[in-house]
């Protein structure tokens, strides 16, 4: 007779969903995971968390959190990023933020790193509030920014500022690897004391000769805005001459990521470059752009609204909780139907105005009134 413990991890799988089908019955309404999340939040299998294990300033306003991750985790890509659920005074959160640990890490946690956007709640409450012992929902890694597996290729990394963070967990899986190729590395960030992982990347340059890093500072000390420093060709050409040779993974704000392509394009080297974003790409907005009332008819609720802010933002500061994932237009988490009126897309300046229409709520403002199936 074949015991469990002598089957193939698939019937081995199979048995032990079946096992858990049987004691679900028991368990109705709920399921078993959820009496075993009171014992044990990383046991639960109906949602996976994750144990905040350390907490780490990297910067004034940016930190590492390091998370122990539940049962039915799997490993990351270097690259790669994860949904995190955040609670926050009652209402719930979910952001994405890229893994910055390589997966070689043995003790089976992984890390993020969050710095605190210009009236972000929920990175300035992750930054500033989130402490060792909190449990917080997770989902899998995912994405396509990642290193090939085998090509020996020679990288360029152009990051600044939190965009380092899937550049890290390339370079540390890398140098975990004992393959760290020919690399250059330019960074951008006001200061030199705001340069994430500043101490890690600074001691890896003095240690291998291969990993190049110009570190790129944009501000004066006291000033406000970036005044210098700006990405142009002539600046590339001279850091990294043989560019065109490269594979280039970019990671930053909108106008450094578009002036990439530009450049990239007119080389014709497109192909090379691969790039991830965190912030959607906005079109300018009209200047006879008007908002309007907008009505979630679901809530009844109506709610006063400009043409710029996002339809999920507005939701959320009216108390709602809607649905949302990315908060960049990828996920298609925060869709609603549009009921009435106009919205227009933020990304393209597309004004959608037909019933029944499926809306974005993350990357669509009101272009007038309108009502949304919310
Ligand atoms: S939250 Fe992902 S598309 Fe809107």
């Amino acid at each position: 007779m074949v015991t469990p413990a002598q089957q193939s991890p698939d019937s081995e799988m199979t048995w032990r969903r079946k096992l858990s089908d049987v004691l679900d019955m028991f368990a109705f309404p709920l399921r078993t995971s959820h009496y075993v999340e009171l014992v044990n939040p990383l046991w639960s299998t109906h949602q996976m968390q994750a144990q905040v294990v350390d907490v780490w300033d990297e910067t004034k306003d940016a930190r590492t959190i390091t998370l122990r991750p539940g049962v039915n985790w799997r490993l990351n890509r270097p690259g790669q990023h994860v949904r995190i659920g955040i609670p926050i005074e009652g209402r719930h959160y979910t952001r994405t933020y890229t893994i910055s640990s390589p997966p070689e890490r043995n003790d089976d946690c992984f890390t993020i790193t969050v710095k605190i956007i210009d009236g972000g709640r929920v990175s300035k409450h992750i930054v500033r509030n989130i402490k060792v012992g909190d449990y917080l929902p997770i989902g899998l890694p995912q994405g396509d920014f990642y290193l090939p597996d085998a090509s020996p290729i020679q990288p360029l990394f152009i990051t600044a500022g939190s965009g380092i963070t899937p550049a890290m967990s390339m370079i540390r899986s890398l140098v975990a690897q004992e393959r760290l190729p020919d690399t250059v590395h330019i960074h951008y960030a006001p200061h030199e004391f705001d340069v994430i992982f500043s101490k890690e990347l600074r001691q890896l340059a003095a240690d291998k000769e291969q990993y190049h890093l110009h570190e790129v500072h944009t501000q004066e000390f006291g000033e406000e805005k970036q005044t210098r420093g700006y990405f142009s060709q002539e600046q590339l050409d001279k850091l990294c001459p043989d560019w065109k040779e490269r594979d280039c993974y970019a990671c930053g704000p909108p106008g450094l990521l578009a002036a990439l392509e530009g450049v990239w394009e007119q080389a014709g080297h497109s192909r090379r470059l691969h790039i991830e974003r965190f912030l959607a790409d906005f079109a300018e907005i009209p200047k006879d752009a008007v908002g309007g009332k907008v009505r979630f008819a679901q809530s009844n609720l109506d709610v006063d609204a400009d043409s710029e802010t996002n339809l999920l933002r507005i939701a959320e500061d009216a108390g709602m909780n809607p649905p949302h994932g990315c908060r960049m237009g990828i996920c298609h988490t925060c869709n609603t139907k549009l009921l009435s009126g106009c919205v227009r897309d933020l990304r393209t300046g597309e004004v959608l105005n037909e019933s029944g229409a499926m809306v974005q709520t993350c990357v669509c403002a009101a272009a007038g009134d309108c009502e949304l199936d919310l």
